[in-house]
């Protein structure tokens, strides 16, 4: 069975259309996207290098690496384009209460999120 942990993130009401912001959730960093009034969650590390996603170009539903140009989509993490040959992983995110904090829900790795994260803008 698999094992679901929700970790508030924070505040995410001022992150606009086709705007982006790293959190940290856990152990692990994650990049906020809200692209035509949704929010999506992926893994804010490229699957090349050990470089952030949050540095890069949010074009649409693609996110482009700012060191050598793989392209993501921030829907589901899925590869879009060279030179990576991976996608990365990609969490459910939702609004919570009044609909100014966001949780996610692990979905892979257990040990992800031990503890509460929190938000950074780049
Ligand atoms: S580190 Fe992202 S494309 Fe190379």
């Amino acid at each position: 069975m698999e094992s679901h942990s929700q970790v508030v993130v924070g505040d995410v009401s001022d992150l606009a259309d086709g705007q982006m912001m790293s959190c940290v959730a856990g152990a692990t960093n994650v990049l906020i996207c809200r692209v035509k009034g949704s929010l999506y969650a992926i893994e804010d590390r490229c699957s090349h290098a050990d470089v952030v996603l949050s540095t890069g170009l949010l074009q649409g539903h693609i996110v482009t690496c700012p060191r050598h140009g793989a392209r993501f989509d921030v829907r589901d993490g899925s590869h879009a384009g060279p030179p990576a040959h991976t996608g990365v992983k990609s969490f459910d995110i939702s609004n919570i209460g009044t609909g100014i904090a966001v949780t996610l829900r692990k979905t892979e790795r257990p040990d992800d999120f031990p503890e509460g994260g929190h938000l950074r803008t780049r």
